[in-house]
């Protein structure tokens, strides 16, 4: 432990040493790295994203003096990739490297913006392409550009930046943290597997890490409900009714009938409750479920099986009806088809009602671009790495049970090796959130804690949580004190505003628990007030 945990603040706030020009930058950086620009935005300022950025378009406002640094970087067979990197007046002597989203390629200046608020010199990478989060046509033939978007464009650029933010200061780095949420979990979880050295801490929220059994699944669940003719098909006008039926017998199961549900994985749903009377024999406009259609719920809310009992993927939660992107079109989300497309080399003539599990063990192969996250984390223990995973539990992208699965493996893998995973690890369920930030109208959970992405959906100068920039509610500043002060989080409080607005006032805040810990009601006091709660074993 260090003595200079002097807060969150400016811990250095000295005159930059290079100037924010593309010549200075420039002679920090190695030969195969070609800076694109470098100019400084000032106070309250707004960086303007080029034009042609598709992943990310949005420019940040509000911005404090920085210095904006794009620079490219040459790659494997003849690819390149990009990096973002603010560079503020104000250091608080600390790099933040931030993640992305989907297939989406492009630098996320938005996710720089709230780490540059804090002090962070903080960084985004392209991923080596340009595009969509959901146009997986680059992939296609580009084993390059591929092997860049799973883990060789995060490093690179970490490295890279590294080297501009140290020359800029004149200073070397105090300490080096990471925060990502979907792909950009999967980015952090790659990167304390594969390259331990590049970060001290790791927040990693809703990891697509296994991106290999994600993608095809992600047909798999969509052909459950396919083709919208079919009599088991379930339009999603019944969703609503669905997502009722749930809550009303699974947000009384948790323990407190409060319209979150607590603890999905604990509630025996009967979905036949769903089940219309013999009179109704179309379920399309009616507010209940035929048999065949209890049939396709039974199969969504049921883990993925294979060939020979192999486990393929989780099952998605109950509770995350709100969010069924992937069950409800008339084609499965463009992540799977693309994904089997063009990065497992299918082509665009591939037709994904050809979907079978010949597909899965064929991405088993492949592996695109190394990018799916292996379970042996013990060398970024050794170095005294540490890492917080967090995943909604109303997620309808990626199935919650995906982290904790990932969390049990790292467990037996590490702990017969005498390592204590709750010493570097720690993973907390976020009951009622959706994927990576939000909450249902009528659930109104306690969705936020300045996890990635997350200040975006509250107003474009948020950082942080407005009235609580501590340690004990936001993930960030939880994982700084880990490291920089040895005090490991148990819990951390997820705040909700009226109507998610900042100004309003806080209608609700309730610890979210390490795991497997749950929140259990006192049974007195403020529901909606985050000390009534208490982290307990459920067993
Ligand atoms: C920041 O800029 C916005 C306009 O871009 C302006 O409305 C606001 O008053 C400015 N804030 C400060 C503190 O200067
Ligand atoms: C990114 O792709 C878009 C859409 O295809 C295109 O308009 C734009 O020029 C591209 N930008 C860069 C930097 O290549
Ligand atoms: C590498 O890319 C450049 C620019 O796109 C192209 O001119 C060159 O032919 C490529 N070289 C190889 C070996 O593919
Ligand atoms: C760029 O060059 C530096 C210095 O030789 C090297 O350390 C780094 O690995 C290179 N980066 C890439 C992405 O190849
Ligand atoms: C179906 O039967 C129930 C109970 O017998 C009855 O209340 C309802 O009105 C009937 N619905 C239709 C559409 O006939
Ligand atoms: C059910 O009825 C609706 C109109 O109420 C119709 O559009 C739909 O095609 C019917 N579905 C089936 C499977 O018969
Ligand atoms: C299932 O297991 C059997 C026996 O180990 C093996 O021969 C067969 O190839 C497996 N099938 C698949 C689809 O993996
Ligand atoms: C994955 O990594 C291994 C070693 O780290 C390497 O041998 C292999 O070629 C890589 N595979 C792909 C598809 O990039
Ligand atoms: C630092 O650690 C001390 C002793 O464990 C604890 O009392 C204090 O609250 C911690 N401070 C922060 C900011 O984590
Ligand atoms: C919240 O939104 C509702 C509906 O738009 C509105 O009536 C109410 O005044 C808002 N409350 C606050 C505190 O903003």
């Amino acid at each position: 432990m260090r003595t200079s945990f002097l807060g969150y603040g400016a811990l250095v706030g000295a005159a930059s040493a290079l100037e924010c020009t593309p010549t200075a930058i420039q002679g920090a950086l190695p030969s195969n790295a070609t800076v694109n620009f470098a100019y400084p935005v000032s106070a309250n300022g707004t960086f303007q994203v080029p034009t042609g950025d598709t992943g990310y378009p949005t420019s940040p406002v509000g911005l404090p003096a920085l210095c904006a640094v794009s620079v490219q970087v040459q790659s494997v067979g003849n690819t390149t990739f990009g990096f973002g990197l603010f560079l503020p007046s104000d250091w608080n002597g600390r790099f933040l490297a931030v993640g992305n989203g989907g297939f989406a390629g492009g630098i996320n200046w938005m996710d720089m913006a709230p780490g540059s608020r804090y002090g962070f010199a903080t960084m985004s990478t392209d991923t080596g392409h340009n595009s969509s989060s959901s146009d997986g046509t680059w992939a296609y033939n580009q084993p390059g550009k591929v092997e860049n978007w799973g883990h060789l464009a995060m490093h690179g650029s970490v490295v890279a930046a590294k080297t501009v933010t140290a020359a800029f200061y004149e200073k070397e780095i105090s300490y080096n943290y990471y925060s990502g949420c979907s792909t950009g979990g999967r980015q952090g979880l790659k990167e304390a597997e594969k390259y331990p050295e590049d970060f001290d801490g790791i927040v990693a929220g809703a990891p697509a890490w296994w991106t290999s059994h994600l993608q095809p699944w992600t047909v798999k669940v969509a052909l459950y409900n396919l083709p919208t003719t079919a009599d088991y098909h379930i339009p999603s006008t019944l969703l609503p009714t669905i997502a009722a039926e749930v809550l009303k017998q699974c947000d009384p199961q948790d323990g407190l009938k409060d319209n979150i549900i607590s603890d999905p994985q604990g509630c025996n749903f009967r979905p036949e409750e769903l089940l219309c009377a013999s009179n109704v024999t179309n379920g399309t406009a009616a507010s209940c479920l035929t048999s065949p259609q209890i049939d396709t719920l039974y199969k969504i809310y049921t883990d993925s099986i294979g060939d020979n009992q192999t486990f393929i993927f989780p099952h998605l939660n109950l509770g995350s009806e709100g969010q069924w992107i992937l069950v409800s079109g008339d084609k499965p989300n463009n992540l799977g088809p693309d994904y089997v497309k063009y990065f497992l080399g299918l082509g665009p003539d591939w037709d994904f009602y050809d979907y079978s599990e010949d597909i899965q063990r064929l991405a088993d192969k492949v592996q695109p671009g190394n990018a799916t996250v292996g379970f042996d984390l013990s060398a970024f223990h050794a170095k005294g790495g540490k890492l917080l995973s967090y995943h909604g539990q109303a997620d309808g992208l990626i199935p919650t049970g995906s982290t904790p699965y990932f969390y049990n493996h790292v467990t037996r893998t590490l702990q017969p090796r005498g390592i204590d995973v709750d010493e570097f690890f720690r993973f907390f369920f976020v009951p009622g959130m959706g994927h990576c930030a939000g909450t249902f109208a009528n659930v109104n959970a306690p969705w936020y804690f300045a996890g990635a992405n997350q200040a975006l959906n509250l107003g474009n100068t948020v950082y942080g949580v407005p009235g609580f920039r501590d340690e004990k509610h936001d993930a960030l500043l939880a994982m700084v004190a880990w490291v920089e002060n040895g005090t490991a989080p148990e819990q951390i409080v997820g705040t909700k505003w009226v109507n998610d607005t900042t100004q309003a006032e806080v209608m609700r805040q309730r610890p979210l628990c390490m795991y497997p810990k749950q929140a259990k009601y006192s049974g007195s006091g403020d529901v909606d007030a985050a000390s009534s709660w208490e982290c307990k074993l459920p067993y």
